[in-house]
């Protein structure tokens, strides 16, 4: 070719990206509706929605509600859940209310197993930190948060969702040992088939403020510095992911996910197991008021974040987008 604007480029990328049916062929990352978790927060009452205003589209709900608004999530095919517990009183020192198994979590996974059998699979978050009046993910002592006397109540905890016909338990807590001390205590009353998702590598994030929000949860005082990891650190992931993986976990999950790609990626290349990342509620937060401002389209940077998040290597997504990707077909 003698046109001076034509170079003699034998290699051309641009090739694969001509038409949409060309870059659908040729896509390297899939994202399916069975890899998304919806997040649920649960109150007690009867025919409660409470608004949660830093993250639209999301609700605090009594048990009632949750029955409802999962079962109109599963005809749009999000078919895994994760329930976080909302108590409004009963808080003590040690979270004792969480190992009840009448607590309010208990009674939502059995109506939900009752209702939707396994066509719903259902992860307990466990933590004490909604259930204790200071607000720690462990037992606070001296000014100390106690790691070994907490872990008999986050196992107490577990058992109760156990009871109830939990499919996974998920420990948020980051006290060292925990997924040990609950596989022990599943194992020891015959649980064995109940799963174990370890919030692996979570760290002491700005991004779970919408969420503390949400849940009311914020520690009275101090922080979570102390069992929650440096966000500077990297290699320390490595160490919590085989610490968990030995202790017995099933799914080692990462969180947040958005800020913590390059952990995603090497804790997938390190392990055989699933991976799951926690798109927490901060990254949802930010596309939902950027959004609502017009700055961004909601759609495209909310699924940009969700390949983003699959491209580093993440088979399960927690998400407060689940809905909204299901319902309107981005998936
Ligand atoms: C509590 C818990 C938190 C989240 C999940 N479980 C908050 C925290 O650790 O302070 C954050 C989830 C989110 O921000 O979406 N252990
Ligand atoms: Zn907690």
């Amino acid at each position: 070719m003698n046109d001076p604007y034509y170079y003699n480029l034998r290699r051309r990328p641009r090739r694969l990206r001509a038409t949409a049916a060309i870059r659908e062929s040729v896509r390297e990352t899939r994202l399916s509706r069975e890899q998304l978790i919806q997040p649920h927060f649960v109150l007690d009452g009867n025919g409660i929605e409470e608004r949660i205003d830093s993250m639209p589209g999301i609700a605090r709900q009594s048990i009632d509600r949750l029955l409802a608004t999962v079962g109109s999530d599963l005809e749009a095919g999000v078919r895994s859940i994760i329930l976080f517990g909302v108590p409004e009183g009963g808080k003590d020192a040690s979270g004792s209310s969480s190992a009840d198994e009448n607590a309010l979590i208990p009674r939502a996974v059995r109506e939900l197993k009752k209702r939707f059998a396994n066509d719903v699979v259902v992860y307990c978050d466990i933590c004490l930190c909604a259930y204790t009046d200071h607000g720690h993910c462990g037992i606070l002592h001296g000014g100390l948060i106690l790691n070994d006397p907490s872990l008999q109540h986050l196992a107490a905890q577990a058992l109760a969702c156990a009871h109830a016909g939990a499919d996974f338990v998920a420990p948020s807590d980051m006290m060292d040992g925990r997924v040990g001390a609950i596989r022990d205590a599943l194992d020891a009353e015959g649980f064995v088939n109940t799963g174990l998702m370890a919030y692996s590598a979570k760290y002491a994030s700005a991004y779970y403020g919408p969420f503390r929000e949400a849940a009311h949860c914020a520690p009275a005082s101090g922080d979570r510095k102390t069992y929650q990891m440096d966000p500077r650190n990297a290699r320390e992931a490595l160490r919590e992911c085989a610490l968990d993986e030995e202790e017995g976990a099933d799914i080692i999950m990462i969180k947040p996910a958005l800020a913590y790609l390059d952990i995603i990626s090497n804790v997938r290349a390190r392990t055989s197991l699933p991976v799951a990342a926690y798109n927490v509620s901060g990254e949802y937060s930010m596309v939902k008021a950027a959004a609502a401002a017009g700055w961004l389209d909601e759609r495209a940077a909310a699924m940009e974040n969700l390949y983003a998040i699959a491209r580093a290597g993440a088979d399960l997504i927690l998400t407060y987008h689940a809905r909204d990707a299901c319902k309107n077909r981005w998936i």
